[in-house]
């Protein structure tokens, strides 16, 4: 077992990284002192992996709920948080009540925001089961639902007791799932280490095929570059705004598409092209290093070209979609550019040159 320690000011845990996890050998690290577990997940993963998990923590706890909610992105919203609430309430669930965030990184944003406000903050553990969740999601402690008219705008940082991450999960995921992850370890490159995107660039093979050296490598490493960065700045007061290169241009795509039908790692993938391409129209990174990049994403299955959100005026939509977006200060979009390869910087950019960007990176 590999572990990855998350160090804050006032909470310590650890991502633990492994395959065919033992789960309640993995709990014995844990203060626990409740007989109630809720398992949140989806109806996709419960399926595949639910009773791996629930016959575990049977040995732990007396009662083990269950809640199943539909799967998409499309219901990581109120009802569905109301959902949790209601049931919690119903089984009497009090503050020592344990949540199991089993899924992607819809069922761990969403449990771990139930956690952050029922009864005003009860432990819980991530179970995460996609690639994008075990480098990225799971860990950090940013929870939120999405609101109609943006990403991820309600929410709090709430940390979670301990994560899984077990590798064998990933055997079920879809090709496509994976890429979208695949979005995420990619970012890790340009912003903080080039040596990592060096590797990708020759394993992206052994990656897609799902080998598990590799596999084990990208969590790996993914965790401890996002361990070291939430290390400085866990709240996002300034360095923890590097994680989300691409994001910006990426969380448009999602929401002018409509939530699910680009999928989160999709849009990052085309985002991160545009902030790159708009990083080197402002002279930070050449032409070789986007090409680079662009070919990695392309390389992992990924698109490299956003999608056009509107015929008429493409990149002004774009713009409109980008002004709510957590980073904007007093309406000014503060996009995530590389300074040069291997360190981001925020920025913000004339509107005329990020309407060309757009131009160039849309079909
Ligand atoms: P997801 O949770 O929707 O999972 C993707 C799909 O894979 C779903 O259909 C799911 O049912 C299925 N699935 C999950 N595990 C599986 C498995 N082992 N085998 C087969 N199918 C499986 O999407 P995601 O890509 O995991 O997460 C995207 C979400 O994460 C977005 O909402 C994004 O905003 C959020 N996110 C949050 C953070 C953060 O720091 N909190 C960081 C990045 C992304
Ligand atoms: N995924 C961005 C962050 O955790 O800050």
């Amino acid at each position: 077992m590999n572990l990855v320690h998350i160090d804050l000011v006032d909470k310590k845990y650890n991502i633990a990284i492994e395959n065919d996890v033992d789960l309640s050998a993995s709990l014995l690290s844990l203060d626990i002192s409740t007989k109630t577990a809720v398992v949140i997940t989806n109806e996709v993963v419960a399926k595949l992996h639910l009773p791996r998990v629930i016959n575990p923590l049977g040995k732990f706890f007396e009662k083990v709920h269950v809640i199943e909610l539909p799967d998409g992105e499309i219901y990581k919203n109120w009802d569905s948080l109301n959902r949790i609430f209601d049931s919690m309430l119903t089984w009497e669930c009090d503050r020592k009540t344990v949540l199991f965030a089993l899924g992607g990184g819809v069922i761990g944003d969403l449990t771990g925001f139930a956690a952050a406000t029922y009864m005003r903050g009860i432990p819980f553990v991530q179970l995460p089961t996609t690639l994008l969740a075990q480098v990225d999601s799971s860990v950090g402690g940013k929870t939120a639902i999405n609101h109609p008219l943006g990403k991820n705008m309600i929410g709090a940082f709430y940390q979670p007791q301990l994560v899984i991450c077990d590798l064998s999960m990933l055997e079920t995921l879809p090709a496509r799932e994976l890429s979208a992850g695949l979005a995420e370890v990619i970012k890790y490159g340009p912003i903080a280490d080039t040596q990592f995107m060096e590797w990708l660039e020759g394993s992206m093979d052994g990656v897609l095929a799902k080998d598990r050296n590799a596999l084990a490598y990208v969590v790996q490493r993914s965790c401890e570059i996002k361990a070291w960065v939430v290390g400085q700045d866990e709240k996002e007061t300034g360095l923890r705004a590097i994680l989300n290169f691409g994001h910006t241009f990426g969380h448009a795509i999602e929401v002018g598409m409509g939530y699910g039908v680009w999928l989160h790692g999709e849009g990052v993938a085309a985002g991160m092209v545009m902030a790159a391409e708009l990083s080197r129209r402002l002279g930070f990174v050449d032409a070789v290093f986007v090409e680079r990049l662009t070919a990695l994403i392309q390389r992992a299955g990924l698109p490299v070209k956003g999608p056009i959100l509107d015929a008429t005026d493409n990149s002004g939509r774009y713009l409109e979609l980008m002004r709510i977006d957590k980073k904007s200060e007093a309406g000014e979009i503060r996009f995530v550019l590389l300074a040069e390869p291997g360190k981001a910087i925020l920025r913000t950019a004339p509107d005329a040159l990020v309407r060309e960007v757009i131009d160039a990176c849309c079909e």
